[in-house]
Order: structure tokens, then sequence, then C-alpha cells
């Protein structure tokens, strides 16, 4: 590719839409702007249009509306196999009549890469996921796990700007994914490259990107790094699909200064970040996570605004306390606490104060 600067946008999705049946759209005006060596994450459930977003990217499907660019030349315009692109399939997709070397050495003999360099990018290329002793078996005669690093491999050996990645791991048990998830974030880090990586799992995106983009409906939700995603959710979706979250209905009562006062269905007030609600007497959804809700009245600002609250449950998990408690109606509301020496362990029935700093507690729509 042409283009090698570094602080122009490598990948580019300006509004795209995608229709297979000429009626439905299943992606939505999709806007999306990455630089070079960014490790991002489409994240959703399924059927949201992650993977037609990554096939359009691939130059496997077209886009219906709008343009895609890659190194600032839309993909329309470039052949696939000068994109540069490679890719890695949840089913891994390894040639089963190839030994693993030759299953390496393929797309280095599609590119017309002579003999002895071929020989050089397979040995290393095996020697980075530790497989160099395999090189003469068969994909039936590997794991699960040694499979899915040789299809990691033979996206990686010809040495791609761009690798695309479609939940990769999600036929892997849980030990084997997060050991993956470790090394794959690392080989990109370390050979430079960009990665768009697809997953339904939250906390694979989280770990593993520099940016995650929120799917649903064919449209992004919010495209942010993972602390922010999870500490500023900018909807409701976002809010209750990334993580674990305490979510109370009310109305807006006021808003000033970047505070809103929410007025419970219960009748309580509390108060709130207005995150997406701008009008006094709007129905709204308010987020607050489960550590982030305090019992201890000494660590809340003065005068702020308390809720009182039931214990129904109290689960220990070992690293920390899991309690349910009933709250402004709700027989649903989560608290965590840390497993500390002098952290209390409650009993239910207990009658207790729960508050929250006022920027944890987000007012998002209903
Ligand atoms: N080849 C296809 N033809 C028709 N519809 C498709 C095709 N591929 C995907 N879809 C539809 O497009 C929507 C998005 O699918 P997909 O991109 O696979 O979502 P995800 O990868 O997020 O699960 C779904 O409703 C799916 O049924
Ligand atoms: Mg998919």
């Amino acid at each position: 590719m042409a283009n090698t600067s570094t602080d122009a946008a490598f990948v580019e999705f300006e509004r795209v839409q995608k229709s297979y049946d000429g009626v439905s759209l299943v992606v939505k005006d999709l806007n999306l702007s990455m630089p070079r060596g960014e490790f991002l994450t489409m994240l959703g459930p399924s059927g949201s249009g992650k993977t037609t977003c990554l096939m359009m990217l691939a130059g496997f499907e077209t886009a219906t509306h709008g343009d895609i660019r890659l190194g600032g030349t839309s993909i329309n315009n470039i052949p696939p196999h000068k994109r540069g692109i490679g890719m890695v399939f949840q089913n891994y997709a390894l040639f089963p009549h190839m030994t693993v070397a030759e299953n390496l050495a393929f797309p280095l003999e599609v590119r017309k890469i002579g003999k002895s360099d071929r020989e050089e990018k397979i040995h290393r290329a095996l020697g980075m996921v530790q497989m160099n002793d395999f090189a003469g078996r068969r994909p039936t005669q590997l794991s699960g796990g040694q499979q899915q690093r040789i299809a990691l491999e033979r996206a990686l050996v010809f040495e791609p700007e761009l690798v695309l990645m479609d939940e990769p791991l999600g036929a892997l048990d849980k030990q084997l994914r997060e050991t993956l998830q470790f090394e794959i974030t690392n080989l990109a880090h370390e050979l430079g490259i960009t990665v768009v990586y697809v997953t339904h799992d939250q906390t694979e995106a989280l770990t593993m990107s520099d940016r995650v983009a929120v799917f649903e409906n064919g449209r992004i939700q919010q495209l942010a790094p993972p602390d922010q995603l999870y500490e500023k959710p900018e909807n409701s979706f976002v809010a209750q699909f990334i993580g674990e979250n305490n979510t109370l209905m009310g109305e807006i009562k006021e808003i000033t200064n970047g505070t809103a006062v929410v007025q419970l269905d219960g009748g309580d007030l509390i108060d709130a970040v207005p995150v997406n609600v701008t009008e006094v007497g709007e129905r709204t959804r308010v987020s607050i996570r489960p550590e982030r809700v305090e019992m201890n009245k000494e660590r809340l600002m003065p005068g702020a605004r308390t809720l009182k609250a039931e214990v129904l449950e109290f689960i220990y998990m070992g690293d920390i306390f899991r309690t349910r408690l009933r709250v402004a109606g709700t027989d649903d509301f989560v608290i965590k606490t840390r497993n500390a020496p002098d952290q209390e362990r409650l009993t239910p029935g207990t009658q207790i104060e729960i508050g929250w700093l006022p920027e944890d507690c987000r007012a998002l729509d209903a």
C-alpha cells in the first residue's frame, strides 16, 4: 500500500450501510476511523452486524452505501490480494490435508515469496507460538488451542498490515481462551499490526482492546477505550451490556450545573450526572455500578443524599462479597464489597443506608 504515514486514519468507514435483501439495513450509517497499530474490538450481541462489517472490510461483501477506506484508498479500488489483510475465524479453517508448515506456506506461495524466504518466515512464525516441533503434523493431530495458534500465525506469516479476527477464541475453553487473549495482544503489539477483533464476550473486549465499538442492531452505540466504556457509558444499552449495573427508574426534577436531581419511582430523591437526558419531567434510568455503592457515610460527600436499604441476601465469593438489597422498590440492587479484614458481612433483614458519589450515578435514557 502506498500510504505509510502513521498519523492518518488507516481504516475508515464513512456512512456505511449494508442490506442483504434490499429492504432492511443490517448496518446503518456506520462511521469509524482507526489509526495504524490500533487494536479495536467490535463487541455486540449476535446479529448486530459485526461479521458483516468485517466481511465488507475484507472485501467479501460490498457496502450498499458509503465508503470504506484502507490507507486512504477506497477498498473497492484495491484488488483483494493487494489489501494486505490477514483473517482468523472461529473454526480455525486450516487446510486439513496440509501439514502445519504447508498451511503456513500457503499465503506466502500465493504472494510469490521465494523458498528460502518462505522457510525463514515459517520458522519464525512457529517460534512465536512455540510450535516449531509441530511443523510436520496435520491439523487433526493438534489440540484446539494449537490449531488456533497455527490459524493465527497463518494470518500473520505474510506480515499483513491489518488482521481481522472473527470470534477466534469462541470454540476454546475458558483457560485456553485467556492464555490466547494474552498471546494475541502481545503478538499484535510486538508486530505493530492493526487489528479489528470481533467478539460477543465483553471481558475479552475490555481486556484486549485499545478501543471497543459497542454494536447494537447495525449501529455503533459507543466507541471508547475500555475504562471509559465501563465507567462512562453514554446510554442505557451500553451501561447494561458492559459489566454489571444497578438501574433505578425515575423522573428528572431539576438539572443545574451538570447535576440532575432524579425522583425515583418510590419517591426518593437522588443526585446523578445527566448523560443523555435534557429536560425536567423526562423519564430516566439511572445506573450505578455495584462496586461504587458506599455503605459508610463517612466516605460520602458532606450532605450527600442516601437511600434506605434492606439486606436480602449475602453471598460470599472469596475475593468479594455480593450483597443483594431492596432499594427504592426493587429487589435486585446489588453491591460488591472487597473481602477486607474490617469489611462487615451483612445479614439478611438488616436495615442500612447507602449512597454514592454523584459522578458515579448516571442518568440515562429510560
Ligand atoms: N449472507 C447473508 N445474507 C442475508 N442476511 C445475512 C447474511 N449474513 C448476515 N445476515 C444478517 O445480517 C444481520 C447481521 O449479521 P452478522 O453481521 O452476522 O451479525 P453478528 O456478526 O454481529 O452476529 C443478521 O440479521 C443476519 O441474519
Ligand atoms: Mg458474527
